[in-house]
């Protein structure tokens, strides 16, 4: 039987509990994508509060990416000592922290083999700068329509080279690991469903996610396109991607991640002994509680008090709306 408090291990690393905080892009960085103290903040708020990891908001690993304000950018050195401050506040809570390696976005078929080359390349180079500004891992972010979720999606991939399919993620691993240590942890975040015709289905999906497994990835973080849906109630439309992150987890060895609509202690315990899903992974409830983990495992196991209105999507810093500070 498992719970959500029990100890477990991830490539040897040490996890609290069974809670990660999935991403959440903040648009706290400087104008140039450095670090800044509001970001630390928020994440050490969060440690603080219970999660066992912590994936980062989004962080463009190109430097000639599409820019989303506010959005963390890793593509050099000089952005190593700044997240070092980052990874040393929340390692000082007993959490973990992985960086969510992305690119916006860019072309697909109209890249040259070379030029595909050069996308996996810089992957790679931000996992090595990662794992020195002391991350214990990253997520290769190949979710809801950036950049490699894209290129890995049969409506934006027409390609007949190495890169066709879902190619270029079993060569991003390789590369991250080629470039970083026996225990750094290499996990990814999927759509189960790109939710647009001719786009990724379920099966695609599976095939895609084995392929990662075989190829040696640490942990899947299962979402879909429809990623923030709004209308979530506890014990009543919870779990948005459970049937594809179940299915999935039957099928793999490597540990699932299930992210999207989960808000209650009920809800979750359930999933964690009917399915074989190890983790659970919570973004707008821990916007509005940041200290929900610890309130869970203190005994108070009322529902999460989101009432998933996606309010924080447009507020500074994406707070909650019901508990702004200005
Ligand atoms: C404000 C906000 C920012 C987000 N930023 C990211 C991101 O940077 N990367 C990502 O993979 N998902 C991002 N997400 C999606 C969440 O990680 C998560 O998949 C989604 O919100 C569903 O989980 P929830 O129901 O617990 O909120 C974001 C969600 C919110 C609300």
């Amino acid at each position: 039987m498992k719970t959500l408090f029990d100890e477990t291990t991830l490539r040897g690393i040490r996890l609290k509990n069974r809670v990660w905080r999935s991403a959440t892009w903040l648009g706290l960085a400087d104008a140039n994508g450095f670090m800044t103290d509001a970001i630390i903040s928020t994440y050490e708020t969060l440690a603080e509060g219970g999660a066992a990891v912590i994936v980062t908001g989004l962080t463009s690993v190109s430097a000639t990416d599409a820019h989303i304000g506010g959005e963390c950018k890793f593509y050099d050195n000089r952005f190593i000592d700044g997240h070092r401050r980052l990874t040393d506040a929340v390692h000082r809570h007993g959490a973990r922290i992985l960086l969510q390696t992305a690119m916006v976005d860019g072309p697909v078929d109209e890249l040259t083999t070379a030029q595909a080359d050069d996308v996996v390349t810089i992957f790679g180079d931000a996992a090595q700068r990662a794992e020195q500004a002391g991350y214990d891992g990253v997520q290769i972010h190949a979710a809801h329509f950036f950049y490699l979720s894209k290129f890995i999606s049969p409506l934006f991939n027409h390609r007949t080279d190495g890169y066709h399919g879902s190619g270029i993620l079993p060569a991003i691993l390789s590369d991250m690991r080629s470039k970083t240590s026996r225990k750094f942890c290499i996990t990814m975040k999927i759509n189960s469903s790109d939710e647009y015709p001719g786009g990724i289905t379920e099966d695609d999906f599976l095939v895609t996610s084995r392929l990662m497994a075989e190829a040696g990835i640490d942990a899947i973080e299962v979402s879909a396109n429809g990623t923030s849906r709004t209308g979530i109630r506890a014990g009543v439309n919870e779990g948005s991607f459970l049937e594809a992150a179940a299915h999935l987890a039957g099928e793999v060895e490597v540990p699932v991640v299930l992210v999207g609509g989960l808000r209650s202690v009920e809800f979750i315990g359930q999933v964690l002994n009917n399915t074989k899903v190890e983790y659970i992974s919570l973004s707008r409830p821990l916007i509005r509680e940041p200290n929900l983990i610890n309130r869970w495992q203190q005994g108070d196991t009322a529902p999460s008090k989101c009432v998933s209105c996606s309010g924080c999507y447009r507020t500074e810093g994406h707070q909650c709306v019901f508990n702004i500070k200005q």
